[in-house]
């Protein structure tokens, strides 16, 4: 399974990138302005464009995804050719984040908006990660319109599931991946039992019919259901810098390591001195 870091932040993408285990970059507007917002706390005066700038150079030979702010099927389509005409030049890594269906304002049918962007997009050769995804339906015509990625957003499916049914829950916390279980039965989403559960049928269908778009593991907050994205056979996950931090983590590697260090026979290390 890839890895890509979730962020707009030039320095989480720079720490991660150093490890030599990140394969690309998603960005959304909200990731975009916690990053600009930290850029003014710092009194950094550079503008968006040439910081996106520094971001590709950063993740040069692998793909970042910059999201549209439109929601129209035209003016997406316009802004996506935009931004990549000024941004794939720089690192010919952009990829265009489309959302599935961008109606939300008003009751005018702009549910097919998102496909007819991706279709028109895909149709000039300009790579598309479709995002918010929250069915395997959504997914499959994502792919038939010619997505190269679909976000199915794991993370937002468990609070979904957990607020549409009273539960308390802080955003880090684990959702188990076969369904929170009452009892009297599995809590859902319309036949869909957990974010895990999401990628799962949706890499599940890709695979039944050979579908080639890759499926991309989204909103991941804890390390175990990076754990479950990859045996759910997501083909990437997206991960925030924090997440990413704590993947090595377990308290026997640690305990083992002091074991070890404290019963080094000097003249073994000495050895290599
Ligand atoms: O990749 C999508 C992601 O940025 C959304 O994550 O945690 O805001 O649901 P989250």
């Amino acid at each position: 399974m890839k890895l890509f870091i979730d962020t707009a932040k030039l320095h989480e993408i720079k720490e991660a990138y150093s490890y030599g285990i990140i394969d690309g970059v998603t960005t959304n507007p909200s990731l975009l302005k916690k990053a600009v917002k930290k850029l003014e706390a710092e009194g950094e005066n550079i503008s968006i464009k040439d910081y996106i700038k520094k971001v590709l150079e950063t993740a040069q030979g692998t793909p970042v995804s910059l999201e549209v702010t439109e929601y129209t099927a035209d003016k997406m389509i316009h802004q996506a050719k935009k931004l990549y005409e000024i941004f794939n030049p720089v690192a010919e890594n952009v990829v265009i984040k489309i959302p599935v269906n961008p109606s939300f304002v008003d009751n005018k049918n702009r549910d097919f908006d998102g496909i007819n962007a991706i279709r028109a997009l895909a149709n000039e050769n300009i790579p598309v990660n479709c995002t918010l995804v929250f069915t395997p339906e959504q997914a499959l015509l994502a792919a038939k319109a010619g997505a190269t990625y679909v976000s199915p957003f794991a993370g937002r499916v468990d609070d979904y599931i957990r607020k549409n049914n009273g539960i308390v829950f802080e955003k880090s916390d684990y959702f188990p991946a076969e369904g929170w279980q009452t009892e009297e039965e599995y809590l859902d989403d319309n036949g869909i039992f957990s974010g895990i559960d999401l990628v799962e049928k949706i890499a599940a269908l890709f695979d039944y019919y050979d579908i080639e778009t890759e499926v991309l593991a989204a909103s991941m907050r804890n390390v175990r259901q990076v754990r479950e994205a990859a045996l759910a056979g997501a083909d990437i996950a997206t991960i925030p810098y924090k997440v990413i931090k704590k993947l090595l983590v377990h308290d026997k590697s640690q305990e083992g390591m002091k074991n070890f260090t404290k019963d080094i026979v000097p003249e073994y290390a000495n050895l290599t001195k």
